[in-house]
Formats: C-alpha cells, structure tokens, sequence
C-alpha cells in the first residue's frame, strides 16, 4: 500500500494495520521533513510494516505495477501538475489495484480553510484565486476529479461527500493554525506588517463568528472521496 503526500501519515498509519503484517506500508511526501516527521509519528504508534521514502507524486520512483493500493489526503489538488500525478499512480499501481483519495469540496462547505482567503482577497492583499492553479480547492467539483481519473486510464471512480465538524478549543489556535499551516495564505499572513496583521486577524474572527462555540469555534467541512475499481 502507497501512500502519496503523506504528511505526517495520518491516513497511511491507520491503515497500516489493515494491511497485516505480511503486507508493508510505503509512506511518501516530497518534503524530506514531513517524511522524518511521519517516522517519528510510526515510532510512536510502535508501527512497524511501514517504510519512509521521500517521493514527488508527479515522478515516482518506484516500478511499474509495483503497488497494490494507494492512499492520498488532502494532497492531489495542490500538484503542480495533477495529470502527470494521477497517470504515475496509474502506472505504478497493479492492474486491479485500487485508489482511494480525498480532496476538499467547495469551498463555502469548508470555512476553516476558506475564510481567511477571502478576508485577504477582500482587503486586496492576495488576487481572486485562478481556477486553474493548485489550491484546497482546484478538484472540489465531481466533473474535474472525473477527468483527471479517467484522463489517467482509470475506470469511471466513485465520489461521495463526507462530512465532519473542525473545532478549535480557542480563537488563538485557529489563529495559529491558519499563520502556520496554509501554504497559499500563511506565509501573506506573516509578511504583512504587524497592525495590519492584527486587522486580518479581527476580521478573521468576525468572518468566523457564526462558527463560535464556547472558547474557540466548530466548523464544519466536507470532502468529496474518491475511489477508483
Ligand atoms: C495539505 S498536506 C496533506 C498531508 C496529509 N496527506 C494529510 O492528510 O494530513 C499536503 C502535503 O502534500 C505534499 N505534496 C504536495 N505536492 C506533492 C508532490 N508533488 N509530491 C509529493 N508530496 C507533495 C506536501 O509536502 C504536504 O505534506
């Protein structure tokens, strides 16, 4: 079992034991630190049919028909090139072999993730997004997922929307996460000059408002997953 931009392996280590202990877990990212991190998050779990490789999705370096399965959260929508990503995960998996993906719906499902966005785009600090350029976003419609899975040699997939709640326990962890974990708006968060930072950030939380539970917020979101047969 493959799993592509791993991260901290979050999804490859709970199915790390689904595959037994005959079979083997191959965790990848093409960020050699998220793969050390994903290590260290197996050791701690005391998972061991794993292994660690750092792999770019859109050039694998693995053989054909290698693979059995392959996993991948959250990531397909962020390639530069998700052709080329989903016709290497073609070309590695076993014929038979399955894919299963999630990428995020739209993004007025997924204000989490989407509000900040739009607090900058508004004060002019970030462009409108280009549909066609990677963002949480680029693959939130059933169509284009369709395309790039059937473009890449796949059957016709199946999509269902899943749904969960993100909460944040205070404002300041929501703070946190979107400054530190957006590749597109943390790091135009942390070069904006210290008022105006502080500006976003009041027009964040009032942006978020209808989201507020106790201390912090519960969000909702949803996925679209996607499984190839
Ligand atoms: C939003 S994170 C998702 C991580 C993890 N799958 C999860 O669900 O928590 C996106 C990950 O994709 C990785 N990534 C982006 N493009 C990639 C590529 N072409 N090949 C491999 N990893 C990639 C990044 O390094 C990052 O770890």
């Amino acid at each position: 079992m493959l799993e592509l931009a791993a991260g901290l392996a979050d999804t490859g280590l709970m199915a790390a034991p689904l595959v037994g202990e005959s079979g083997r877990l191959i965790v990848t990212d093409f960020t050699p630190e998220m793969v050390a991190a994903a290590r260290r998050r197996a050791e701690e779990l005391g998972v061991q049919n794993t292994e660690f490789r750092v792999l770019d999705a859109e050039r694998m370096d693995l053989a054909t028909d290698s693979v059995d399965g392959v996993l991948c959260r959250w990531a397909y929508m962020l390639m530069i090139d998700p052709s080329a990503a989903f016709a290497e995960t073609r070309r590695v998996l076993r014929p038979g072999g399955r894919l299963a993906f999630s990428v995020w719906a739209a993004r007025e499902r997924n204000p989490a993730l989407a509000l900040v966005g739009g607090v900058l785009e508004s004060q002019g600090h970030i462009p409108p997004p280009d549909p066609g350029a990677p963002s949480a976003f680029a693959m939130a419609d059933r169509g284009r997922i369709r395309e790039l899975v059937v473009g890449a040699g796949f059957a016709e997939p199946g999509i269902e929307e899943v749904s969960f709640r993100w909460p944040f326990a205070d404002r300041d962890g929501y703070w946190r996460y979107v400054t530190e974990t957006s590749a597109s708006t943390s790091p135009v968060l942390r070069a904006l000059a210290p008022e105006m930072q502080n500006k976003v950030r009041e027009q964040v939380h009032e942006a978020a408002r209808p989201y507020r539970s106790g201390e912090g917020y519960d969000f909702p979101a949803l996925c679209l997953n996607a499984v190839t047969y």
